[in-house]
């Protein structure tokens, strides 16, 4: 008996000594030590010895039992504390390496020149106001001159939510909000996007327009064209060459566009301009005395003038660019000139 325990603590320790992983010892724990382990085994035979044998042999197996306990207890220390030496060595830090910098956001250039035009604008005293780009066809047509199947509605496609709900396809709807709730004077500008079905080098279904409304006792034709020279002249440089082209809106009277000499070639006709020489720019014209009517203004008492403005358009002259759809890619490359 004893003999069988001497034997069985030096294989023991020899497999301990063998063992290189915490699963392996963990397992050698279940061998020996284990309910049905090879020392727990020795152990029950314990009973079947001669009487007076007994004490030396419980007394030699509790002490072999105790030392290879501990022992495991020591191997599997030292695995983890290999293990975790193993793993700091690997992930070292050299902290003297140059950082790779953090890539910042900032605003997408049409979200840029909104900003710019509106700025502008603020400073002429005009304020800035949003509307709902799911709009009435009520708002977007109906309240300003443009009833159900008048050919006028041919000018913009629009993409139909139902039947009397509509992508807003420009934002002059706004003004009709704004003048239905407030008195004259009214001096605002309200940028946003709008929804056309057309997409070529120049179109793309959505895009964005920026329309502007002044209405107040005594304002003229003068005062429009005042203040869009002025505009343009901050977005173009001071000395642009505009001419006002008379035009047609449902919703104006007089109507013109508005259109800046040729950024490119400074009139002398090329491809951006079509030969002609000139950018169309803008629509603007005076608020028809129409639309008063409907929002409940008097028409004797005021007039005043409105316009509206794409703005990738502006953007793709501002910063010379050639296909709208570069704006909506998405492409860091692109993006990252602005
Ligand atoms: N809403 C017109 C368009 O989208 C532009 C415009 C606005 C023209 C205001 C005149 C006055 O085409």
């Amino acid at each position: 008996m004893k003999e069988a325990l001497e034997q069985l603590r030096k294989k023991a320790q020899d497999e301990l000594s063998a063992a290189n992983s915490r699963d392996e010892i963990l397992a050698l724990r279940t061998k020996y030590l284990g309910r049905k382990g090879e020392l727990t085994q020795i152990l029950r035979q314990v009973k079947d010895i001669p009487p007076d044998e007994r004490p030396a042999v419980g007394q030699l197996s509790n002490i072999i039992k105790e030392s290879l306990s501990t022992a495991i207890d020591e191997r599997l220390e030292e695995i983890d504390t290999a293990g975790r030496d193993d793993a700091l060595s690997g992930e070292r830090i050299d902290v003297t390496l140059p950082g790779r910098g953090i890539a910042y956001g900032k605003a997408h250039p049409i979200t840029t020149v909104s900003r710019e035009i509106c700025d502008i604008f603020s400073v002429l005293g005009f304020s800035v106001v949003e509307g709902p780009e799911i709009e009435y066809d009520y708002y977007n047509f109906e309240a300003l001159n443009i009833p159900k199947d008048h050919p006028a509605r041919d000018m913009q496609d629009t993409f139909y939510v139902e039947d009397d709900i509509v992508l807003r396809t420009h934002t002059s709807p706004v003004q009709i909000r704004v003048m239905e709730k407030m008195k004259p004077p009214v001096r605002i500008i309200c940028p946003g996007k709008v929804y056309r079905p057309d997409s070529d080098v120049s179109h793309t279904p959505m895009f964005h327009q920026i329309e502007g409304l002044l209405v107040d006792k005594g304002i003229t034709f003068g005062d429009l064209k005042g203040t869009l020279t002025y505009f343009l002249e901050q977005v173009f440089g001071k000395g642009t060459i505009l001419r006002f082209r008379p035009s047609f809106f449902p919703f104006t009277e007089p109507s013109a566009e508005v259109d800046i000499q040729c950024v490119m070639c400074r009139g002398d006709g090329c491809r951006v301009c079509g030969q002609s020489g000139w950018l169309e720019i803008l629509g603007s014209g005076m608020v028809d005395p129409e639309l008063y009517r409907t929002v409940g203004y008097d028409p004797e008492e005021v007039s005043g003038f409105a316009f509206g403005l794409g703005v990738e358009r502006i953007a793709m002259l501002k910063y010379g660019i050639s296909d709208i759809r570069l704006f909506y890619e998405g492409d860091q490359r692109f993006l990252k000139q602005f």
